[in-house]
This record gives C-alpha cells, sequence and structure tokens, in this order.
C-alpha cells in the first residue's frame, strides 16, 4: 500500500519527525502550509481560538497526485488539544477512499480531538484508522 506522510509543522519539531517516518517507511511526503505564516502572538491568541471554535485558516495548494497513494499518515503538532487551523483545511480536503492515520505531537503527549478529526474525515468519505499520541 503506498503511504503518503502528510504533516504540518509550525516551530520545526513535526517536520523532522514527519522526515525520518517518511525516509523510513520509504513513504511520499507533502507539507501543508499556511498561506501566511502567523508570528507568535496570532498562533498562540488567534490561532487556539481558532481551534477552539474549529475555524480553519487557508492553507497553500498541496501539490500532491492523490491517485498514488492508497494510505495517508498525518503529523500535525497539538494546539490548544487540537490541530492547528490550517491542518483543519487539509482534513476538509482529503480525498476519497483513503485509509489515514492521525499522529498528533506535543509537549504534553495529550491531545482531545478524535471526534472531530474522525467526523471529518468520515464526512470526506475516508477512514480514520487510529490517532496517536506522540510527546516531544
Ligand atoms: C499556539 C500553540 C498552542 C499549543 N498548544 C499546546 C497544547 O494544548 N498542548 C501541548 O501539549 N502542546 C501545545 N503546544 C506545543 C506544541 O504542540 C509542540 O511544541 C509541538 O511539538 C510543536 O510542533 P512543531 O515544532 O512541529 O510546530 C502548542 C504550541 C503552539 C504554537
Amino acid at each position: 500500500m503506498a503511504a503518503l506522510v502528510l504533516f504540518y509543522s509550525y516551530s520545526g519539531k513535526t517536520r523532522s519527525i514527519a522526515q525520518e517516518l517518511a525516509a523510513k517507511e520509504s513513504a511520499g511526503i507533502a507539507e501543508i502550509e499556511d498561506v501566511r505564516r502567523p508570528g507568535k502572538l496570532k498562533a498562540y491568541i488567534g490561532g487556539i481560538l481558532a481551534v477552539i471554535r474549529g475555524k480553519a485558516w487557508p492553507m497553500r495548494p498541496l501539490e500532491v497526485d492523490w491517485t498514488a497513494y492508497d494510505h495517508v499518515i498525518l503529523l500535525t503538532p497539538v494546539w490548544a488539544d487540537n490541530p492547528p487551523p490550517v491542518v483543519l483545511s487539509a482534513l476538509k480536503q482529503f480525498p476519497e477512499g483513503k485509509t489515514v492515520a492521525v499522529k498528533m505531537v506535543s509537549m504534553s503527549g495529550n491531545s482531545d480531538c478524535k471526534e472531530r478529526i474522525e467526523t471529518i474525515i468520515k464526512s470526506r468519505g475516508s477512514i480514520l484508522e487510529g490517532i496517536e499520541n506522540i510527546k516531544v
């Protein structure tokens, strides 16, 4: 099964983990990017408010040939127990018919977003295989 490692990283930790994983699994890799990278104040205040409200932030177009992959491994930092707002945009663009494994990267090793992510992925016609927390 061909796998794509799809990741977002604000400060670099998730990027390193994603790159290692893609190399280990011989998977493709693609980065979710903000249209405009938020400064710290915007990330900590606006970003947290946005995730609490479930509001997505605009993302740059993804250069991914989805037909080449059956399986997506999504790596994302945790912001206020959730994926950051630009990752919500990426989730809302997921293609149909994939299996998706999510890895949440955080300082606490906790996240509280399984239902929210599962609802979005199911609404896109894909299947959530599981959510794992990675403590950094
Ligand atoms: C806006 C913001 C909110 C965060 N909220 C949480 C949180 O609720 N719980 C937690 O454990 N870590 C939180 N963190 C820390 C990040 O999840 C952690 O540093 C992560 O590894 C960063 O990944 P990155 O370097 O790829 O951006 C937050 C970081 C930011 C920037």
